[in-house]
C-alpha cells in the first residue's frame, strides 16, 4: 500500500447533483490520510447551488461560474468544458467523481476522458429507454456511462441496466442513493422553520387541520404547454378543494421559462403559495409535513417514498421504477384531467390514500456514500476485499396497507 494521497476531484454544478455529492465529499474527508478532496463547482446553477453549498458548508476549491440567464445546452457545455479542462490540468486528479444526469455530469466525464483521468459515476444506470425523455438527461446518463470507469449504481435495477449495456460487472457497485444519506441527516419531526410563512403553514398542518400539497416542476421536456396543463390541473384542484383546508406550497424553480408559466397560471389562485426555491432543510422538512407531492423532479421521487409520502409524477416516463412498483409513486403524465383526477381521488378517498402512503426505501439506507468511498479505497489498493453492497429494502414501515 502506498502512502501517496489520492486526489479525488468532485465535480458538481446544479442543486440536485450537489445535494447528492455533499455526503460523498463529507465521507471522503473522513480519510484525510488517504484522499485529497478537491471540490469543483461548474456553477451551472448559481443561487440554487449557493443555497446547497451554504447548507452543507461546502466551499468549492474552484468555482467556474458558468451560469447565464436562459442558458442553452450548448452554452453550458462549451463554457463548462473549457473552464473545467483548465482546472483539471492544474489539479491533475487521480479520479473525477460526477453524479447523475445533468449537463455538468456529462461534461465532467467528457473532459476527464480527454485528459485520460478515470471517472466514477455516482447514481449510474438509471434508464427510461427513451432518448428524449427526460431531455437531455437520458442521453447525459448514457454518455456518462460510456465515459465512466466506475459505476455506482443506486439499485440492483440500475446495475442490471448497466450490465445489459456490457459494462463489466466488476466495475459496478450497488451502493444505494446518496440522496437518502443527505435526507437521513436532515429530516427532523421537531423542525422549526425560520421563515414566518413556512412556519405558519407548518403550524396549520401540525395542528392537524390542514393538508399540504407540495409541488415542483422544472423539466425541459415539460416546458410550455405540458407545464401549463399541469398548472391548470393544480388550479382546478385548488378551486375544487376551497374550504376543505388544503394548502398548496409551490417553491418555483428560478428558471424564467418555468416562472413565466407557473406565475402566469397560478399567481392569483387562493390557497396556492408560490414561493422561492427553498433551502434543502426547509424543503425536506416541508415534504415531511406534506400529505401529497406533485412533481416532475427526479430527486423528490426518491426522497418522498422514504418519508411515506405519495407522489404523483408529472412525467410520461420515469427512470426510477422502484417506488412505482412499490406503490408509493404514480406516473400521471402531463394531461390536465389525469393530474386533477388522480390528486382529487387521493384527497377524497382515505383508502386510496393509504394504499400509497406507506414508507418504502428502495433507493437507499443512508450508507451509500460510505460504500462509494470503500469502493474507491478498494480500487486504489487501500483495502484488500471488495466492499459489501446495498441490497435494497422494500420493507413497508408505514401503516402496513398494501394494495396490490
Ligand atoms: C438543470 C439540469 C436538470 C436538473 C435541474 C435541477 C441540465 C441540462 N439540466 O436544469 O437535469 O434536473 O437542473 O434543478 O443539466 N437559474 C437561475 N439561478 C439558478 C438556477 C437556474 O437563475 O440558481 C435559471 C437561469 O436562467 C438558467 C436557467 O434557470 O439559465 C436554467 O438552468 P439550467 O441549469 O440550464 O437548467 P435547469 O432547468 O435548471
Ligand atoms: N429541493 C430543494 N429545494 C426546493 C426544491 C427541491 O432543496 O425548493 C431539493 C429536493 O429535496 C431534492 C432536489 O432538490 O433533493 C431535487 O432537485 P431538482 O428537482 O431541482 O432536480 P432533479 O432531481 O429533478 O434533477
Amino acid at each position: 500500500m502506498g502512502t501517496r494521497l489520492i486526489t479525488v476531484a468532485v465535480v458538481f454544478g446544479t442543486r440536485p447533483d450537489t445535494i447528492k455529492l455533499a455526503p460523498v465529499i463529507k465521507a471522503l474527508q473522513q480519510w484525510p490520510d488517504q484522499f485529497n478532496v478537491i471540490s469543483i463547482a461548474t456553477a451551472q446553477h448559481r443561487q440554487m447551488l449557493d443555497q446547497v453549498l451554504n447548507v452543507f458548508d461546502i466551499v468549492p476549491d474552484f468555482d467556474l461560474d458558468i451560469m447565464l440567464s436562459r442558458q442553452s445546452l450548448e452554452q453550458i457545455t462549451a463554457r463548462g468544458v473549457e473552464r473545467l479542462g483548465k482546472v483539471f490540468v492544474k489539479v491533475k486528479p487521480d479520479i473525477v467523481l460526477v453524479q447523475g444526469d445533468t449537463t455538468t455530469t456529462f461534461l465532467g466525464s467528457l473532459v476527464s476522458f480527454y485528459q485520460h483521468i478515470p471517472v466514477g459515476h455516482v447514481e449510474a444506470g438509471l434508464r427510461t429507454e427513451d432518448r428524449h425523455n427526460p431531455f437531455p438527461e437520458e442521453i447525459n446518463r448514457r454518455l456518462t456511462s460510456t465515459l465512466a470507469d466506475y459505476h455506482f449504481a443506486p439499485t440492483l435495477t440500475a446495475k442490471r441496466a448497466l450490465s445489459a449495456e456490457n459494462i463489466p460487472v466488476k466495475r459496478i457497485y450497488v451502493t444505494g442513493n446518496t440522496v437518502i444519506d443527505a435526507l437521513r441527516h436532515t429530516v427532523d419531526n421537531d423542525y422549526v422553520f425560520k421563515d414566518k410563512q413556512l412556519e405558519e403553514i407548518a403550524a396549520r398542518v401540525r395542528r392537524g387541520r390542514y393538508r399540504l400539497i407540495l409541488i415542483t416542476t422544472h423539466r425541459r421536456e415539460n416546458w410550455g404547454e405540458p407545464m401549463r396543463a399541469a398548472c391548470r390541473a393544480i388550479r382546478r384542484l385548488a378551486e375544487s378543494t376551497e374550504g376543505d383546508k388544503v394548502i398548496f406550497a409551490f417553491p418555483v424553480h428560478l428558471n424564467p421559462v418555468v416562472r413565466d408559466v407557473v406565475y402566469g397560471e397560478l399567481k392569483k389562485v387562493a390557497g396556492v403559495h408560490l414561493i422561492a426555491p427553498l433551502q434543502y432543510h426547509d424543503f425536506v422538512n416541508l415534504m415531511n409535513l406534506s400529505y401529497l407531492v406533485l412533481t416532475d423532479s427526479g430527486g423528490i421521487q426518491e426522497e418522498a417514498p422514504s418519508l411515506g409520502k405519495p407522489v404523483l409524477v408529472m412525467r410520461r416516463v420515469t427512470e426510477r421504477p422502484e417506488a412505482v412498483l412499490a406503490g408509493t409513486v404514480k406516473l400521471v403524465g402531463l394531461d390536465e384531467e389525469m393530474i386533477f383526477r388522480s390528486a382529487f381521488r387521493l384527497l377524497s378517498s382515505r383508502t386510496e390514500y393509504l394504499c400509497m402512503a406507506s414508507a418504502v426505501n428502495p433507493y437507499g439506507d443512508g450508507k451509500a456514500s460510505g460504500r462509494i468511498v470503500e469502493a474507491l479505497r478498494y480500487e486504489f489498493g487501500l483495502r484488500l476485499r471488495r466492499p459489501g453492497e446495498f441490497h435494497g429494502s422494500d420493507a413497508f414501515t408505514g401503516r402496513g396497507v398494501r394494495c396490490r
